[in-house]
């Protein structure tokens, strides 16, 4: 890994073992993109990459009239000079003109990676990265740009943004601070995003890439479950094994915009940062404002290596703290056996034969507060009921740590029924536009988070509690999406800053209770997976997945996920049948054998099961504790598609190969067929590893595959819908 700078051609080349990141400074003196790729060697002088005849519409260079932007590629383009595509960034100056044009003055590169303020990033040693911050100035418009890039060691990883400043005295505003622009030579790419909504989360829909744009975002304040913040750009014939891709994943919760366009003249512009639509950046004299952090990986072996790319990354370089690389307890939450119907004793009686079973941590979740009986009130009210929990939660924390298990309980932050204590206070804390009525979403109101005191206020009440006894896990839920945002706080022309400001304030409570209670694992929740995003993962290393959790969806949507985020933080439980989003039942084997893909546990009542499955359930759970760290941090291979066929395979495999464990699942029987084979992957062609008791190469493996009716000799005959193996694989 290094950055090398070319001083006399002005040319960076940022690269690492797998990859080269080129650009330079172009005559004109704006940072114009060479190359990114498989790593390439190092030259001098690359610039004649950049195009300079005469075909130009108009161009930039008045003495030979041969250079236009539109005909070469930009690190950050600017709308209102010779590109005519869509800008990363656009500054609106105090006598209206909004064309900016930004020159190169300076650069630093320095070892490792310097953190961003307020908002989360991923972090790296003096070792790990290497980063490279352009300094560049508008001399009109009097601004200043910093353009950051860090390349990782071991990850094909570009992470960047920029960071603006107003080095004049007047006020600008900044209308869109993109993180990111990647512009490339060619347009022979698909794309894909991963679409849904609730309870059907991240599902990969692909699109074919040309002349004109594709885009996603979010204008919910949320990153949302309809579009995630992660889009890849592939090769038309890239699939989980071969091929190239690109992926850009937003380090960020809120507003968001994603897009690919392509130019008439065969560039491909990829584009990522916070939604410009409903964002204003008032800049006064001095201030700055740093945009989010995109992070850009680059294959040219398959979408599983891409992924793993972004597991490892996030497992390593973003999750922080006590729960890095560690694995997950397995949990009971009360939530489907319960919903808000309990006192202490119905918990304990969950809690009680939970433990028998081996679960190691009880998760209260909704209803434990103010007057939350159902759903219409005491939201805001962070004070336990003293009804249900007589000796509020210390006491039930202590009792179930009595009973040898951990204990956690549910929040929902950002929000305030109209029916509560804090509402009827402070009716003017909430999100609301004058003069008109305020949405409700699931009977509550958005507690306004750009606002300084209503965070501390909700900071207080959390801390009070969430200190009051053994806790060691929190779920931050968020229930509804953000409407008529407005802060009457601030002035007309601030009200564009209101949503950033919102998700700024999220982070800030994050970060405080983090701070207070670093041992606590977070796991954050969204109605199920409305805010799944890389930023999120920064402070709760889990995120409840989706609230559908019939095993069989849950394959799609685990499926789904799983391009952009690794499996130790994708929340999955064992839950009740029928279940209660499908009315499906799958067989408590199946259930768990897709929830081990996952963060593992419990989301029912286990003294309502059979004594036979009871007896299963804790064979679960001590198969989980015996695996659970090489299949939440194991590199995680996708082998076979649910969208495609009636069935869907994934598996896992140690860092040193010896241990894999195969998931097999068939959602569908298919009836009279032959059984065929499954190809696995990730293993030493040369080891000997042993399958249900029959020996094999890894490479018959990899190569032939398992003939399915090795794995069960019947299911293809009989028909039986919901089967699904859990297959350990180890080296002789
Ligand atoms: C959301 C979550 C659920 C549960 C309920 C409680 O829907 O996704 O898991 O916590 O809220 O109200």
């Amino acid at each position: 890994m290094d950055i090398i700078w070319h001083n006399k051609s002005r040319q960076y080349h940022l690269y690492n073992d797998k990859i080269s990141y080129i650009m330079g400074v172009t005559p004109l003196g704006d940072l114009g993109s060479i190359y990114f790729g498989n790593r390439i060697h190092d030259k001098e002088d690359m610039s004649y990459v950049v195009n300079r005849f005469g075909l130009a519409n108009v161009a930039m260079d008045p003495d030979t009239e041969s250079y236009s932007m539109e005909l070469n590629r930009q690190e950050y383009p600017s709308f209102g000079l010779t590109d005519f595509g869509t800008q990363a960034f656009e500054i609106e100056q105090e006598n209206g003109s909004r064309v900016s044009s930004f020159v190169y003055k300076d650069h630093k590169i320095i070892k490792g990676k310097t953190p961003l303020k307020g908002l989360p990033a991923t972090y790296a040693g003096q070792d790990e990265a290497m980063t490279l911050e352009v300094y560049l100035e508008d001399e009109v418009a009097k601004m200043a740009m910093t353009l950051s890039y860090t390349i990782f060691e071991n990850y094909p990883v570009i992470a960047r943004h920029a960071v603006f400043k107003n080095i004049g005295s007047d006020v600008k505003k900044i209308t869109r601070a993109l993180s990111a622009c990647i512009d490339l030579p060619d347009q022979d790419y698909e794309w894909m995003q991963f679409s849904g909504a609730w309870a059907r989360e991240r599902i990969p829909v692909t699109k074919k890439i040309s002349e004109g744009s594709i885009s996603i975002e979010s204008k919910r304040g949320v990153s949302s479950a309809n579009q995630n913040p992660f889009v890849i750009i592939k090769r038309p014939n890239t699939d989980d094994f071969e091929g190239e891709a690109i992926g850009m994943s937003f380090v960020y919760s809120g507003n968001f915009l994603a897009k690919a366009e392509g130019n008439t003249f065969g560039r491909l512009r990829l584009l990522m940062g916070i939604n410009p639509d409903r964002f204003t950046w008032v800049l006064k004299e001095g201030e700055e404002f740093e945009t989010p952090e995109v992070v850009i990986a680059r294959t040219s072996e398959g979408l599983n290596d891409l992924s793993q790319t972004y597991h490892e990354l996030y497992n390593n370089n973003l999750v922080r703290g006590k729960w890095k690389n560690t694995p997950r307890p397995i949990l009971i939450n009360n939530w489907e056996a319960t919903f808000m119907d309990f006192d202490e004793k119905r918990i304990l009686e969950i809690a009680e034969k939970a433990s028998q079973a081996g679960v190691e941590m009880f998760v209260l979740d909704d209803g434990w507060f103010g007057e939350r009986n159902d759903d219409y009130a005491g939201l805001g009210d962070w004070i336990e009921n003293p009804k249900k929990l007589p000796q509020g939660m210390a006491g039930l924390a202590n009792k179930i740590s009595a009973l040898g298990m951990k204990f956690g309980f549910w929040i929902e932050p950002e929000m305030v029924n109209p029916d509560s204590n804090l509402y009827r206070r402070h009716p003017e804390w909430v999100l609301a536009t004058p003069g008109r009525k305020s949405s409700l979403g699931r009977h509550q109101y958005v507690l306004d988070y750009s606002k300084d005191e209503v965070v501390d206020y909700i900071y207080g009440m959390l801390k009070k509690v969430m200190g009051s006894g053994p806790i060691s896990y929190i779920k931050w839920d968020m229930n509804r999406s953000l409407t008529e945002v407005y802060n009457a706080d601030l002035p007309a022309d601030e009200q564009g800053m209101v949503y950033h400001k919102y998700i700024m304030g999220v982070y800030s409570l994050y970060e405080r209770l983090r701070n207070d209670f670093p041992e606590i694992l977070f796991e954050s929740c969204s109605s199920g997976g409305n805010r799944f995003d890389a930023g999120m993962l920064y402070y709760a290393p889990q995120a409840w997945c989706s609230d559908n959790t019939d095993a069989i969806d849950r394959i799609r949507i685990q499926y789904g996920s799983s391009f952009g985020y690794p499996i130790s933080s994708i929340g999955a439980h064992v839950s009740a049948v029928p279940n209660q989003q499908t009315g499906r039942s799958a067989s408590i084997d199946t259930r768990a054998n897709v929830a081990y893909f996952g963060t593992f546990g419990y989301e029912l009542d286990l003294n309502h099961i059979t004594d036979d499955e009871f007896e299963t359930v804790k064979k679960q759970i001590s198969f989980m504790k015996e695996n659970r760290e090489l299949l939440q941090f194991g590199t995680f291979y996708r082998l076979r598609s649910p969208f495609e066929k009636d069935q869907a395979a994934w598996m896992v495999v140690s860092k040193d190969k010896k241990k894999a464990i195969l998931g097999f699942y068939c959602m569908r029987a298919n009836v009279n067929q032959l059984p065929g084979f499954l190809k696995l992957a990730g293993l030493e062609k040369d080891l000997v590893y042993v399958l249900r008791g029959e020996e094999y190469y890894g490479d018959e493996l990899m190569n032939m595959g398992v003939t399915l009716n090795k794995l069960n000799s019947n299911f293809l005959t009989t028909g039986q819908d919901f089967v699904s193996y859990v297959e350990v694989i180890e080296a002789k």
